[in-house]
């Protein structure tokens, strides 16, 4: 008899230590929902930062136990939630940590705002690329995946398999962590998918994966050297070429507009095509040229300064470049990046 009760009292204990998540756990949620293995976390572009809610319902203080909670991020939900995958996304203990966490956290008063909103001048197939949640996590203009695209020669094949099948896609064999789910053709029929190839293809256009860095500040001789690299990652044979491509360096501004701050020694790498106005920074820049970048080929440059600011670095620098041109008419650009703490 006392055995039988001690059996019973210790079945509930123990059944209630499973369902109730340790402090540890709750840490391990807020850890995973703010931004797990250092990339952003993308539940919240949908549901918002502190789980609001936005373009998705609010999680903040669900009521849902962790078995319903895994059931929806494993089927995906409505028509723009992809279903997330244990391999490749977050796994069965990950997202019971972030069910708790959220569980933990106050009902919120009133709902977030969506991440991406239709912008006023969207065209049909960009609302209906934003309506379809892609936007949330893809901004308002598929930056990123068109120079994916680019580099690879993706086709429209290649886009169906990377929104059905994203986790097993071959592209991703090889990817420990991916934030992207899978999709089902209920949610994204066929028919919106090649609505969304057309604005990702046509509308946006498939972009050069370029890439450039600068080094920090080496002493030379007679000033300080810096050297940088512009590269076309795509695959050889796949990708496609950047030709007439400007590489912009605004140099150090003096209080007067048109005081010669910096004095540039010296280059290397060829191209140099001497100081320009950059209306971007409103400044005057070194500028060099490259006629042509294909895929898997790399450039590199060097510049050496001199003079007030010379030591400053080159922040804020870009390779623009005149073809492919973008879908939308512009010319594409991307930003230099520059050493981290500058
Ligand atoms: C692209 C937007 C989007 C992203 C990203 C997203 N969700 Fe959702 N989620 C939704 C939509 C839409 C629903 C259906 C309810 C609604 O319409 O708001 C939903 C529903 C849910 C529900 C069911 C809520 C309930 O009360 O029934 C859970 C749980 C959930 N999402 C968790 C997550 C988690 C965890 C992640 C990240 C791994 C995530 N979601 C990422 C859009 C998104
Ligand atoms: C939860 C955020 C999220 C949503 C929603 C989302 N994506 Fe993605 N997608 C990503 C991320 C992040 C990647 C990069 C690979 C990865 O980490 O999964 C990616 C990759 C891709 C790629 C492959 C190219 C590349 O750069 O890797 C395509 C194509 C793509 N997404 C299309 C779509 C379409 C179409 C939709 C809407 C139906 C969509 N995505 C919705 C986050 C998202």
């Amino acid at each position: 008899m006392t055995r039988a009760i001690v059996v019973v009292v210790l079945f509930f204990a123990a059944q209630a230590q499973a369902q109730t998540p340790g402090a540890s756990d709750l840490q391990a949620g807020k850890e995973i929902w703010q931004g797990y293995f250092g990339l952003q976390n993308d539940c919240k572009l949908c549901h918002g930062e502190q789980g609001q809610g936005g373009f998705a319902k609010p999680l903040a203080g669900h009521q849902l136990s962790t078995a319903e909670f895994l059931r929806v991020v494993r089927q995906g939900a409505g028509k723009t939630m992809p279903a997330f995958m244990p391999d490749k996304n977050l796994n069965d203990q990950q997202v019971s940590q972030v069910a708790a966490y959220l569980a933990s956290l106050p009902k919120p008063a009133e709902r977030g705002m969506w991440r991406t909103p239709v912008p006023p001048l969207a065209t049909p197939r960009q609302k209906l690329y934003v309506e379809s949640g892609c936007g949330q996590c893809h901004a308002a203009t598929f930056a990123n995946p068109r120079r994916t695209a680019g580099g690879l020669g993706g086709d429209y094949e290649w886009f169906k398999t990377e929104v059905y099948q994203h986790t097993t896609a071959p592209d991703h064999a090889n990817s420990r962590h991916l934030r992207m789910g899978n999709f089902s053709r209920e949610q994204v029929p066929e028919s919106v998918l090649q609505e969304l190839w057309q604005f990702f293809s046509v509308e946006q256009g498939l972009r050069v994966p370029i890439n450039a860095d600068i080094s920090n500040g080496v002493l030379a001789g007679n000033g300080i050297t810096y050297t940088i690299n512009v590269s076309n990652t795509g695959r050889p044979g796949k990708g496609l070429t950047a030709e007439y491509i400007t590489v912009t360096l605004p140099l150090m501004r003096g209080r007067d507009p048109e005081e010669v701050t910096t004095v540039v020694e010296a280059t290397t790498g060829g191209g140099y095509t001497g100081i320009h106005r950059d209306p971007i920074t409103n400044s005057n820049a070194a500028e060099f040229e490259i006629p042509k970048l294909g895929p898997g080929e790399k450039r590199t440059f060097t510049i050496t300064l001199s003079g007030i600011g010379a030591n400053a670095g080159i922040p804020r620098g870009t390779v623009q470049w005149e073809k492919p041109r973008m879908g939308t008419g512009d010319r594409d650009l991307i930003a230099i990046s520059v050493p981290p703490g500058r």
